[in-house]
């Protein structure tokens, strides 16, 4: 009987269990699929409970200067998130515990924050991580990032940002991964999947929030908030396709773009957020607008008041208001006038229970409060810091092998970058502190055998030429000079346009003086941009582009620059060769002239440093590139390979990028456009054979202005470094 008994009470168990426990209310049963408990949930929410899950409120100011939320004394325990700046979870709890136990059905609050490249252990800005071309690596970081996000109670981060940009005068450049759709969809695939892991209701895990929905990089002139002429054709063959990739990579949030779309501004943009997200892709979680963007549709003269601002945003598709306190006040009204129907509320707030059942809040409403150094800083975090930093950095020039530095060298360290520390962090820097970072001064201290002689030479900016004299004589009594050049942390990112990509005069004179010395120079840059550096390059004999490497810069350099790591990076952005020729990228289209006609009659017309260059210790020859099939059909799968050879004596890490180029095509098609790219470490004298797998329907086809996928026949070319071959799809 006993034996009975338990079986029956086993089998009992299992029915409750897959029927859902009868003693406990659905929503709140684990057991039960997250659309019954999002149904359920949703059944028994009045009007102002919906409305309440549609704000993220602040707590006043966030790490951008320019984003002052007005400080909310009284945060009412209904909303549906808050924009979280503490440094521990304690306060998270506390907010928590206020949702789960003062409400009437206790609906967990979702905790929000910009953890861009890294929450404390800061990693390098997105722009450097594109230009290490690997995202595993990149991948890492944003998971170090999630646990440290998490563990300071952070359940969602607004990252990865995916906006493709080709205006180095815009300073938010910084926070992308470069001028190119492909290479961005895959870094902000790899970055959604590493934030989320496969399951987000798993410890460590955080939603991602695809930004800024879409077409912010294509900011007029560079300025920042502006519009954007940005065509169908333009939206679907260059802004969209990385939002698409995220989607696809499951990213649970994106947020709405500040940015005038043609008209229609991201926020307000029915066709980009609801036909185009909802409808077309199928994304089932949530929109949440960028800070204040729904008060800001009165500023940009699409609403005539905020209530009709409230009333564009959410029915076209905008489901969280983050700070505008618009939607508390204005939402029940609008309802009750008809202008905004109940099935956009529950729509709304559907899609942000489901995010925050699939991330385990109802299980899990409160996170350990774990001492800071058991959470943050930890050493296998600093260690992928590292190396990510060392694969970022692009070596532009390097006459006679000046680098990497001969052992026993005397070394002047000289310029404001040396030993600055805040500057490598970047913007967008999280909780990250000047302090934690390494300076290069003090990571090349630390492998040098005799620590390099310093001289600052002179600030960042402004007149003041008083150290060039010093500069000059450090430079003089060393056996080379490293120049530490570039931009305060502050001059990318939001709000940072500059007119100019040109570094102030000030650092221009000082290369100038110290070249004077009569030694070699090694100029280091660290900046969030593409720089002119026509009066920069010319004079230095070898240039190490490390962008804002984060916490590590300072080790990383320092390896990179002894030759103890082989420099790999290779440039995502065009680095033009003034700033009166932007917008440049490579993936331009062809001109109706070839040869000299159009092009400037003052200045060369190709750039300085063009999109996937970069040098490296060693020298990669390329064997002859071949492909399996010269003609195939669209069900085919074409094998291009080539084989690289590192000729040199210096292991190295080589990136071979794949460019597909269709010569004539309905639509006019870019010069060539990047389609699969890998980076594998050769060793010295070894070869390595690298394949791309040819999709003819993903490869070879373009997007029309419909954003249906066209794919014609005829011939393409298949390009790797100056080496094409002609393929015909029949
Ligand atoms: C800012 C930025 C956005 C950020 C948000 C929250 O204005 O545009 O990238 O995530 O506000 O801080």
């Amino acid at each position: 009987m006993k034996k009975i008994l338990s079986v029956s009470l086993i089998l009992a168990c299992c029915f409750s269990a897959v029927a859902g426990n009868k003693n406990i209310l659905p929503y709140k049963d684990a057991s039960l699929p997250v659309e019954e408990r999002v149904e359920d949930l949703l059944s028994r929410m009045t009007l102002d409970e919906k409305i309440a899950q549609l704000n993220q409120y602040s707590l006043g100011s966030n790490d951008n200067v320019n984003n002052n939320g007005e400080m909310v004394k009284v945060l009412p325990p209904e909303i549906g998130s808050l924009l979280y700046t503490a440094d521990d979870a304690v306060s998270r709890n506390a907010m928590q515990k206020r949702a789960m136990e003062e409400t009437r059905l206790g609906i967990p609050i979702l905790f929000g924050y910009d953890t861009v490249h890294g929450y404390r252990t800061i990693y390098p800005i997105p722009l450097a991580q594109g230009a290490s071309w690997n995202p595993d690596l990149a991948g890492e970081a944003c998971r170090v990032a999630a646990q440290e996000s998490y563990d300071v109670g952070i359940d969602w981060t607004f990252s990865p940002m995916v906006d493709v940009a080709r205006d180095p005068r815009w300073g938010r450049v910084a926070e992308g991964y470069g001028e190119d759709p492909y290479l961005t969809s895959v870094f902000g695939a790899s970055a959604v999947k590493a934030y989320q892991g496969d399951d987000m209701s798993e410890p460590g895990n955080i939603a991602a929030c695809l930004k800024h929905y879409v077409g912010y990089g294509a900011s007029e002139a560079g300025r920042d908030y502006v519009y954007t002429e940005i065509s169908r054709q333009s939206l679907w063959s260059t802004y969209l396709p990385p939002f698409e990739a995220g989607v696809k990579a499951g990213a649970a949030t994106l947020m709405s773009s500040f940015n005038d779309i043609s008209g229609t501004p991201g926020s307000a943009n029915h066709y980009t957020m609801t036909e185009i997200l909802k409808e077309m892709w199928g994304h089932d979680g949530f929109v949440v607008g960028d800070w204040h963007a729904v008060k800001q549709l009165v500023t940009q003269g699409m609403a005539p008041d905020d209530a009709t601002a409230v009333e564009y945003a959410i029915n076209a598709g905008l489901d969280m208001d983050m700070t505008d306190n618009l939607y508390m006040p204005h939402l029940a009204s609008l309802v009750e006038s008809g202008r905004v129907s109940v099935d956009r509320i529950d729509d709304a707030v559907r899609r942000i229970l489901r995010i925050k059942f699939r991330l385990g809040l109802f299980e899990h409403p409160y996170v350990e409060e774990k001492p800071e150094n058991e959470r943050i800083l930890l050493p296998e975090s600093l260690d992928v810091a590292r190396r990510l930093a060392e694969e970022t950095f692009v070596l532009l020039k390097n006459e006679e092998d000046v680098l990497p530095l001969k052992p026993g060298q005397k070394v002047a360290l000289i310029g404001p970058m040396a030993k600055s520390q805040k500057d490598l962090l970047g913007s967008w820097h999280g909780r990250g502190l000047a302090e934690d970072v390494v300076s290069i001064f003090d990571g090349l201290s630390e492998v040098l055998t005799e620590a390099p002689a310093y001289a600052a030479g002179c600030g960042f900016e402004g007149d003041d030429r008083s150290g060039f004299d010093e500069a000059v004589k450090t430079a003089s009594e060393a056996d080379v000079v490293v120049l530490c050049l570039g931009e305060r942390y502050s001059w990318s990112g939001e709000n940072a346009s500059r007119s100019t990509i040109a570094l102030p005069e000030i650092q221009e004179d000082l290369l100038k003086a110290v070249k004077a010395a009569g030694k070699p120079v090694v100029v280091l840059l660290s900046n969030g941009r593409a720089l002119d550096l026509t009066r920069i390059s010319p004079l230095a004999d070898a240039v190490l582009e490390i962008w804002q490497p984060g916490i590590m810069g300072g080790p990383a350099v320092a390896s990179v620059l002894t030759g103890k790591t082989n420099p790999s990076g290779r440039l995502t952005v065009t680095f033009p060769y003034t700033t009166g020729q932007i917008p440049i990228y490579y993936c331009q289209r062809h001109p109706a002239r070839d040869g000299s006609q159009g092009r400037y009659q003052d200045i060369p017309s190709t750039p300085m440093y063009e999109f996937g260059y970069g040098l490296s210790y060693t020298s990669y020859d390329y064997g002859t590139l071949t492909v399996s099939a010269d003609s195939f059909t669209v069900n085919d799968t074409v094998t291009a390979r080539v084989a690289v050879t590192n000729a040199g004596d210096m292991d190295g890490k080589e990136t071979v990028q794949w460019y597909v180029c269709d010569p004539y095509s309905t639509i006019t098609r870019p010069v060539k456009e990047l389609k699969h790219f890998e980076k594998k470490l050769i060793p010295a004298g070894e070869s390595c054979t690298f394949e791309f797998e040819i999709d003819p329907m993903r490869d070879l086809s373009y997007v029309n202005w419909k954003g249906e996928r066209i794919l014609e026949p005829g011939d393409y070319y298949i390009i790797v470094k100056d080496q094409k071959v002609c393929i015909t799809l029949e």
